[in-house]
């Protein structure tokens, strides 16, 4: 590695353990990757009355798992007893079946993977923008 490419990877590592992770989100790159993996199946818009096929994320991080009372069609986190932080969204963003399957709950529509924690924290990051 040349110098000057060390520094600048040097600084990258710096700010990411500035901001409290490894792999800090970013919420831009977080918003496209949520339009092209999450939108069909989730609303984002505070009191939407459009039905999706999954519950609305609007204000989701910091909200009980499976709770949401519009939507009464959970499966996979019904009886779920948590509340949504980076951790279990990141875990489930990771692999929602096994995710499920953990928590006890049943075979749900959401199957999601992403292997990229990078990506992961993106979207979380774009998440927690949504209140
Ligand atoms: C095929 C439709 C579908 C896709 C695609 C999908 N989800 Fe879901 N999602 C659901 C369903 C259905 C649930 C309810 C889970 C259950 O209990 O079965 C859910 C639940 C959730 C919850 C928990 C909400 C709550 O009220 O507790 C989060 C967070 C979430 N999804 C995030 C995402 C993200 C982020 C993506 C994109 C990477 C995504 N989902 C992609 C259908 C989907």
């Amino acid at each position: 590695m040349s110098k000057g490419k060390f520094l600048v990877f040097g600084m990258a590592l710096a700010l990411a353990l500035a901001s409290g992770s490894a792999f800090a989100g970013d919420s831009d790159k977080g918003q496209k990757i949520f339009q092209s993996k999450c939108n069909m199946c989730h609303s984002v818009v505070q009191n939407d009355k459009k039905k999706k096929v999954g519950p609305n994320l609007f204000g989701v991080v910091g909200r009980k798992a499976g709770t949401l009372p519009s939507f009464t069609k959970y499966k996979g986190l019904k009886g779920a007893d948590f509340v949504w932080d980076d951790a279990y969204l990141d875990e489930l963003l990771t692999d929602s079946k096994k995710f499920f399957k953990k928590i006890g709950g049943k075979k749900s529509k959401m199957v999601v993977k992403t292997a990229d924690a990078s990506k992961r924290a993106d979207v979380i990051a774009h998440l927690k923008t949504l209140k």
